[in-house]
């Protein structure tokens, strides 16, 4: 039986719900846009709301994702943070000969994160009984990647140095609590909380090992201490089995794969209590939807064997829907997953 805390469908069939399912590809989404700045969705508890139900009325997908973003403990942190133009703007990266005002770092306030409280709040009296409430925050390598300031054309190059450089060692621990300090505002009103780790396939395996995952399992350790009953998701990208392995699994309810990975073959590898979420190439939403059923059947085939378990999955995307995807699109994966996930 998959884990039942985390979804309340009534039917026997797989779970659907996408990344990114309230965002620019969507009418309702952009109608709200044009009369608010992206800051002020996420941080007006009642905008943050409205936004999160519009894909849930739109598409009927089972679960909502709070509406937010990944980066607001760098804010909090004192790195300065926009998106007037757009991308996230860092307004004091973390550079080579940088170092941070530790008095800063060590008084962080504790109301900071009450407009995501606030937020899951509201989701959970207005959302419908069956359908769940997912929070979520980034794993902290991936939120590193974005405090470092870079440099260097090479993607990805400076957060790596910045891990050998005592960079890390900086922000680390002042990262993890105020990542945990995000979660733990979500915590109690949401069903799950996801763990978006965008960044983890730029580490080598023995990177990863070496530094993503001590400080990872430092966060879920004190999360499970505090909050030992709320299930967590992992989701890494650019990333296999093996860096699947070695996450702390007893501590994690499912495992989201983006479209490299046979989600078939690392179910099988994984330990039972797992549901692995996935796991469809978020660029397939563009084709026209023949294409699309062709792109869904060839990769569908060893789902509809006996050797996947469907009881096990959390149908959507390898990562998020992305800008211009045509609503029609979304609303046929969603048809194909419930005749796909059916059990
Ligand atoms: O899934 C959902 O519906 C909830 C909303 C959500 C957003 N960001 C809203 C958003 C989620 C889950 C995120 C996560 C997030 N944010 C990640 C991890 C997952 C991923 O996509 O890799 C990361 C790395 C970020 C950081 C971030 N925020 C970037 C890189 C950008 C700009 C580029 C982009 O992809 O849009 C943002 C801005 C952002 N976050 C927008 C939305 C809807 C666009 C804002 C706008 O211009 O309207």
């Amino acid at each position: 039986m998959a884990n039942p805390k985390i979804f309340k469908l009534k039917s026997s069939r797989a779970p659907i719900w996408m990344m990114r399912q309230a965002g620019r590809y969507h009418s309702h989404y952009q109608a709200l846009r044009k009369k608010h700045p992206f800051m002020e969705l996420c941080k007006r508890p009642e905008l943050a709301c409205e936004v999160t139900l519009g894909p849930i009325q739109d598409f009927g997908f089972d679960a909502a994702i709070l509406f937010s973003d990944l980066l607001f403990p760098l804010e909090q942190l004192g790195l300065g943070l926009d998106y007037d133009q757009g991308p996230p703007n860092i307004h004091r990266p973390l550079g080579p000969h940088h170092a941070l005002n530790r008095e800063a770092l060590e008084q962080l306030d504790p109301h900071f994160f009450d407009f995501q409280q606030q937020a899951c709040h509201l989701l959970r009296q207005q959302l419908p009984a069956e359908k769940t409430l997912l929070g979520f925050v980034g794993a902290p390598w991936t939120l590193f990647t974005y405090a470092v300031d870079q440099i260097s054309p090479v993607p990805g190059l400076d957060a790596k140095l910045a891990l050998r450089d005592g960079r890390w060692e900086q922000l680390r621990d002042s990262l993890i609590l105020s990542i945990f300090q995000s979660m733990a505002a979500q915590a109690q009103d949401c069903d799950a909380l996801c763990l978006f780790d965008t960044s983890a396939g730029d580490l080598s395996l023995t990177d990863y090992q070496q530094f993503a995952l001590p400080a990872f399992n430092q966060l879920l350790d004190q999360f499970k201490t505090y909050f030992p009953n709320v299930p967590l998701i992992y989701y890494g990208k650019h990333i296999g089995l093996e860096y699947f392995e070695s996450l702390p699994l007893k501590q994690l309810s499912a495992i989201g794969v983006d479209w490299r990975c046979s989600m078939e073959k690392i179910q099988r590898a994984l330990p039972d209590h797992l549901m692995i979420q996935g796991n469809i190439d978020p660029a397939w939403l563009h084709l026209p939807q023949q294409e699309l059923k062709k792109s869904l059947d060839l990769w569908s085939k060893p789902l509809r064997e006996k050797t996947f378990d469907r009881s096990r999955w959390i149908a959507g995307l390898g990562h998020g829907v992305t800008v211009k995807t045509p609503e029609e699109n979304v609303r046929f994966c969603i048809e194909y997953f419930k005749e796909l996930g059916a059990y």
